[in-house]
């Protein structure tokens, strides 16, 4: 019988869930959910009851304010609760258009996928809408098999595509594949930026693509070197497989052009989108490609649903992208976010002369990324081998840690490198609060004076987490 039915078991009402307080939340999330993530949350003290959020901004349950430069990993360009999106989600609503309605057409399907082509490069044309980044992976492979009809894949080791099961086999990272193998066949890596191990691996002519992104995000923040991703395209044509280029990070205005491809003056033969697609507010993934590609592939009624999702266009997303296409070109916000990206990456620039904790500061536009450097043998005698082994993996993490409880700035480590914290806020960010994260960041090293004092204060962090949870 359903636990609902069985006596003193309820359902929460909306109003019910609104009012639910972060103890009962964490609680839910140990029974229903995630348990092993509530714990490490918890621990970390990043459990906190946000109830609140508008453009950079989150407020807690207690009033206290955060700024949020995590951005929602690339999904919060336009900011939180970005009016425009949201009037545009209205309308539809009060229109009482139908959300989901299949074997039609949709104006709003079509018109989106207007406006989507419209930004895209020569002749990326042909759009297809599903709901997240990993989906937009799937249908690129999907693709480029059914185009080439080759079996394989090339990918660059410390990239990250998604972790559904096609897009998870082109992900260069052992520890997210290795619970899960076996997974697609055929599929190979190489260095990222290194063309020459791309020649190598394209020349048996059994890849129908390479897939890489133009910075690698979770890889750490690593931009392609000048002429890589001109150079890997002739290679792919070269020896008859497609380059699938994925912004599903750095798309949308994050690296200072509205598709970080533009930086580079390339046309790939499918790119991959996601995350600010959807104005923040609605998930939303979408592939684009050539009419030739595509024809080829899905042409003709016979193939015209040989690729589908049941989801993928629904009027909601469909508004959305609508809206969150004409504010990004018409608020510049790829412009604006190469000149605040620039200012930003200078201040964290001079931290760096100062920090010798900070080993690098990469990235473009405002997808920027801090590397600190490892510890030495010593702090294991000053703070334990545990101490040492998680500072060895985890010090942007100790960092992030020390950001939010300290200083109340949200941010995370790169999920291929936990020792790089991104700085990712949303575009419309502003130079205070780029300065106010400088600050927090510089006084955050200051204090901690090396790693024994970042691992002590986190220490202290995970013992008031503890007695919390
Ligand atoms: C470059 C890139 N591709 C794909 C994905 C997967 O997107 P999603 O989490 O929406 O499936 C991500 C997510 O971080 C990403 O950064």
């Amino acid at each position: 019988m359903a636990k609902h039915l069985v006596a003193g078991d309820r359902l929460y009402s909306l109003a019910e869930a609104l009012r639910l307080d972060g103890r009962e939340t964490l609680n839910l999330y140990k029974a229903d959910l995630n348990p092993g993530l509530a714990q490490m949350l918890g621990l970390l003290r990043f459990d906190r009851n946000y109830v609140r959020a508008q453009g950079v901004s989150v407020w807690d349950d207690q009033g206290q304010e955060y700024l949020d430069f995590l951005g929602g990993y690339g999904s919060l360009n336009f900011g939180h609760h970005p009016p425009r999106i949201q009037e545009a989600l209205k309308e539809v609503m009060e229109a009482g258009r139908p959300v989901i309605l299949q074997a039609t057409l949709s104006a709003l399907t079509a018109a989106a996928a207007h406006n989507v082509a419209s930004l895209c490069p020569g002749r990326l044309q042909r759009v297809f809408f599903g709901n997240s980044g990993a989906e937009a992976v799937e249908g690129a492979l999907k693709l480029a098999r059914a185009y080439t009809g080759r079996p394989g894949f090339i990918h660059c080791r410390g990239s990250f595509h998604g972790k559904t099961f096609g897009a998870l086999s082109v992900t260069g990272r052992d520890k997210y594949q290795r619970p899960f193998q076996p997974l697609l066949e055929h599929v190979q890596a190489v260095d990222f930026g290194d063309l020459q191990q791309l020649e190598q691996a394209l020349q048996g002519r059994q890849a129908a693509a390479f897939i890489v992104e133009p910075i690698q995000g979770e890889g750490g923040v690593h931009e392609a070197p000048p002429g890589y991703l001109a150079g890997a395209l002739d290679l792919c044509h070269h020896y008859g497989a497609l380059l699938v280029v994925d912004e599903v990070q750095t798309g949308f205005g994050r690296t200072g052009t509205i598709l970080a491809v533009e930086h580079d003056g390339v046309v790939p033969d499918i790119l991959c989108l996601a995350k600010s697609l959807g104005g923040g507010m609605v998930p939303v993934g979408a592939f684009v490609t050539t009419p030739e590609i595509w024809d080829q592939a899905y042409g003709g009624w016979e193939k015209a649903l040989l690729h589908t999702s049941t989801f993928g266009g629904n009027a909601m997303a469909m508004a959305a992208v609508i809206a969150a296409t004409q504010e990004l070109v018409q608020e510049g916000l790829a412009d604006q976010a190469r000149e605040k990206g620039q200012w930003f990456k200078a201040r964290l620039l001079d931290l760096q002369k100062r920090h010798r904790l900070i080993r690098e500061v990469r990235g473009r536009g405002l997808l920027l990324g801090v590397e600190f450097n490892q510890p030495e043998g010593w702090l294991a005698r000053v703070g334990g081998q545990a101490l040492q082994n998680l500072a060895q993996e985890y010090t942007g993490a100790l960092v992030a840690g020390q950001l939010l409880e300290r200083h109340h700035i949200i941010t995370a480590y790169t999920l291929n490198n936990p020792n790089v914290i991104r700085l990712e806020p949303p575009l419309v960010v502003t130079q205070a609060q780029m300065q106010a994260v400088v600050d927090a960041l510089d006084a955050v090293l200051q204090e901690a004076k090396g790693f024994a004092g970042l691992g002590l204060a986190t220490a202290r962090t995970m013992l008031k987490g503890l007695l919390h949870a």
